[in-house]
């Protein structure tokens, strides 16, 4: 079966290299059908590359070849990536993706498209990369009323908040590691700042609940204002500081949905989740807790996701996916700082005393070279509007949310 590749970055030219490396593999599972590359849409030059003579500029090459019937899109962000998508789909071509900020913004309207083309619009690879997450969602848990998910979404993030707490390591110093080690971007604004994870938390809620949560729903916080003093006294506490994406079913009309930085205990299957690995926990009223873990970035783990793709939709090319992923509305996602509660962690410039005037019972925290003017505790449960109307009236060095996955 022909198929196109458009955008030749890290992810595309991966996606190349597994379906060349892989052409056996691949034709077996297909019921003997290799995927031939026909076309790869790059705006570089490329001169030199054993694919020179695949290579080009205009997507109408694409477009018009009705031998293609699969293609990925690798290119990244919103446009041309959705006109490209929308035309492709219209024209009942398939198309795969690992664009999370394009399944995030207008995967709704894709879906859609696909309908019109009866083809099937995937996206394994905008989550978790390489994890399997999606098609267990959509269809191993399909049977489940999901309460919530809570997810360690992004390997940059995890790979800082690891060298702070296992070496000690600033936040600054971390960062500069990370864009060392090429997991962080020149610009690492996305990732540290939560963005690229709130955009798979949007996907992970359109398809636990069925309708379309986007990006300016999900209220998001990033690492930035972490420190190794909060590292420190959370390590106290048995716990880690780990960034992330949480979503709660409230009822049919309502959800909860945020990005934050979050205390995790040591029991939990996501405190183990070091380095650049990312994890996904799904809890459902049938299965109970279930844990998807691996490489959730990275040139071949993300084309694993993506050519799996092409091979399912080279696979059904008469049968459509269906998601049950319809419109969203406006106040479908709740303000969860005044509805949501849970413990707290506080460090603040004031006495013990002062913490048990204010909250009555807290947990206390310490940490090497503590200064007698500051203090850490973990409140009881509360809604984070709660606790800040409790602490109006103090000096406040940091608050963290502790989380019950
Ligand atoms: N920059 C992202 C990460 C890549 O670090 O996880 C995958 O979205």
């Amino acid at each position: 079966m022909k198929i196109a590749v458009m955008g030749y970055g890290t992810v595309g030219s991966g996606v190349v290299e597994v379906i060349e490396q892989h052409s056996e593999v691949i034709a077996k599972r297909t019921g003997g059908e290799p995927l031939e590359i026909a076309h790869i849409l790059d705006l570089h030059d490329n001169i030199g590359d054993p694919h020179e003579a695949l290579f080009t500029k205009d997507f109408n090459d694409i477009l018009n070849d009705p031998e293609v019937k699969v293609v990925a899109e690798t290119i990244g962000g919103v446009n041309p990536a959705f006109d490209y998508t929308q035309k492709l789909l219209k024209a009942g071509k398939a198309v795969v993706t690992s664009n999370k900020e394009l399944v995030a913004q207008k995967g709704l309207e894709l879906l859609q498209a696909a309908d019109e083309g009866n083809t099937n619009y995937l996206f394994e690879a905008s989550v978790g990369g390489g994890i399997p997450i999606i098609r267990p969602m959509n269809q191993c848990l399909a049977a489940n009323n999901i309460e919530g998910i809570a997810g360690i979404l992004n390997g940059t993030t995890n790979f800082i908040l690891t060298m702070m707490i296992e070496q000690g390591m600033s936040f600054d110093d971390a960062l500069k590691l990370a864009q060392d080690n090429g997991y962080a971007e020149k610009d690492p604004t996305a990732d540290i700042e939560g963005f690229d994870a709130s955009r798979k938390v949007c996907i992970l809620a359109s398809l636990a609940f069925g309708k379309h949560v986007y990006p300016n729903q999900v209220e998001t916080e990033g690492i930035s204002n972490i420190t190794l003093e909060d590292v420190s006294y959370v390590s106290s506490a048995n716990g880690v500081i780990k960034l992330l994406g949480q979503i709660k079913y409230i009822n049919e009309d309502k959800i909860a949905a945020f990005v934050s930085p979050a205390v995790v205990y040591n029991g939990s299957q996501l405190a183990s989740v070091r380095d650049v690995f990312n994890a996904i926990l799904v809890r459902g009223d049938a299965v109970g807790d279930v844990c998807f873990y691996g490489r959730g970035a990275g040139k071949l783990p993300t084309a694993s996701a993506v050519v799996a793709d092409m091979l399912d939709c080279a696979k059904h090319v008469d049968r459509k996916k269906i998601f049950g992923w319809g419109a969203g509305e406006e106040d479908y996602v709740v303000d969860y700082r005044s509805t949501i509660e849970m413990p707290f962690y506080v460090r603040a410039k004031m006495s013990e005393s002062d913490a048990v005037n204010i909250f009555h019972n807290v947990k206390f925290l310490s940490r090497k070279g503590q200064p007698s003017d500051e203090v850490a505790f973990i409140t009881d449960k509360m809604t984070e509007n709660a606790l800040k109307e409790k602490l109006a009236d103090s000096e406040v060095l940091n608050i963290i949310k502790v989380t019950n996955y």
